[in-house]
């Protein structure tokens, strides 16, 4: 096939060449951005007077069947033009004649593109927004019904100390809370417009940039063209807010894996978001928590990936950057859909609340408090914690736990000790005494639940 750039050429390439340079078989996805890129260019174009009033209404009709028969499904796309750009001006033309080789007047592929993908990603982060706001809404619900649930806290996966289990699950609302506010900033970076920075610097028509970003919803424009055209910077930014992001569910997907096991019981995942095996019938496999957090890997590897291809380019456009798209596109679909399952799953889960109950009775995770018991009487606490950590020896070697000595073991332990310590002692006055500020104290959580909801509210999706 003639190419659109052929005019130098005496040679083509073969097939198999195109084949390998073009980028059809996936910036297809930018098929809407593009005709809306081209959309606003066209009329951009006659109103500085570069085009005729009947060139402009020629070509947007054009594009507007382009767009209609994109819209059904009826473009059929050819990888010897390469890719979107192209394939779109060759049908536009097909569609309406010579004039519409006037549409690319005063732009490049390079600068459209760049334009194709600030649209895109301005509208998949929206999407990806309302997706983190959906599963912090499932969170702060469920938090909402295990309040007064108690469960070991860990460090070091040993137990620690007892805490809310509605605590725990608002942790992540706020890992997930500056996740959304990173996102949300990212868009101030990515609703900048590339388009009319040419190739690489500018044209020589009196076009006029502003008023194209205009109509294409920018709030502004690129100073330099030539920046304007080599910028990748939105996508890595978008790229590290999705791997953190990632990061954050993967900790989780960690924490809900172990919590189904046999060995903690804490929750069942729902039958519809487990698998079971082939061959052994017993089992049911966590397998979507499992797949979120072997796909963080994924997005990880796509921020490396555009990272690793960008560092060595030069000053501007290199073909090098069409290796920015599948990435990008890749980590949108992973991100997505990871969160829409991870909200399935929580909403679904069957919190195995007695098993929790059952763990924190049957720990040293309260050994904390008996230290703090005896550093508020006046033991240096450095001495209560050795105190403490004898009676705990004690019990190991007994086979029992901190509630089962007997006063008089604790008296001769430290004269410090009352009766009282067998309800300070209690899991749940353990938990509600956190009452500090962000502490697992009832109080503490059922704010946090509580500013969990304003804070939803207040989001503008
Ligand atoms: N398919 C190309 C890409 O995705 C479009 C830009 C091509 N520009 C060029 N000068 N070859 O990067």
């Amino acid at each position: 096939m003639t190419k659109l750039w052929g005019g130098r050429f005496v040679q083509h390439a073969e097939e198999w060449v195109d084949a390998f340079g073009a980028s059809i078989s996936f910036d297809q996805q930018l098929v809407e951005q593009d005709i809306e890129g081209s959309l606003a260019h066209v009329k951009m174009l006659g109103k500085s007077n570069i085009l005729s009033e009947e060139e402009v209404i020629e070509i947007t009709n054009g594009l507007k069947i382009l767009r209609d028969k994109a819209k059904k499904g009826e473009l059929e796309y050819s990888v010897a033009l390469e890719d979107i750009h192209l394939n779109l001006e060759k049908m536009l033309i097909d569609e309406i004649g010579p004039v519409g080789g006037k549409l690319h007047t005063g732009r490049s592929r390079n600068d459209q593109v760049a334009t194709d993908m600030h649209l895109y990603l301005r509208k998949e982060v929206k999407e990806i927004l309302e997706a983190i706001a959906t599963l912090q809404s499932v969170l702060v619900n469920k938090a909402d019904q295990y309040v007064e649930t108690i469960f070991p806290g860990y460090t070091h996966l040993q137990r620690a100390q007892p805490v809310s289990f509605a605590h725990h699950l608002m942790a992540y609302f706020w890992m997930l809370e500056r996740d959304f506010q990173r996102f949300e900033e990212s868009l101030k970076r990515i609703n900048i417009s590339p388009l009319g920075a040419g190739a690489l610097a500018g044209t020589t028509f009196p076009i006029d940039r502003e008023y194209s970003a205009e109509l294409l919803g920018f709030d502004g424009i690129y100073e330099n063209s030539l920046d304007a055209v080599s910028d990748r910077d939105f996508i890595l930014e978008f790229l590290g807010d999705a791997s953190i992001l990632m990061t954050h569910l993967s900790r989780f997907c960690e924490e809900l894996i172990l919590w189904s096991s046999q060995e903690f019981q804490f929750i069942e995942m729902d039958d519809r978001f487990a698998t079971g095996s082939s061959i052994m019938p017993q089992k049911k496999n966590p397998d979507m928590a499992e797949l979120i957090r072997g796909k963080t890997g994924r997005v990880y590897g796509d921020l490396f990936g555009l990272l690793t291809v960008l560092k060595g380019t030069p000053l501007a456009y290199n073909k090098d950057m069409q290796e920015d798209k599948e990435g990008m596109f890749d980590a949108v679909k992973t991100v997505k859909g990871s969160l829409k399952i991870f909200a399935g799953m929580i909403e679904t889960m069957q919190v195995k609340d007695a098993n929790m109950q059952k763990a924190v009775s049957e720990d040293f995770s309260n050994a904390t408090e008996l230290a703090d018991y005896l550093a508020s009487k006046g033991l240096p606490f450095r001495q209560a914690h050795e105190v403490v950590g004898k009676l705990v020896l004690t019990c190991i070697q007994q086979n029992c736990y901190l509630l089962d000595l007997s006063m008089e073991t604790y008296k001769e332990a430290s004269e410090l000790f009352e009766e009282d310590i067998y309800d300070v002692l209690n899991p749940k006055t353990v938990v509600a005494r956190r009452n500090s500020a962000g502490g697992t104290g009832f109080a503490q959580v059922e704010k946090a639940i509580e500013k969990g909801k304003t804070i939803l509210e207040a989001k503008n999706l």
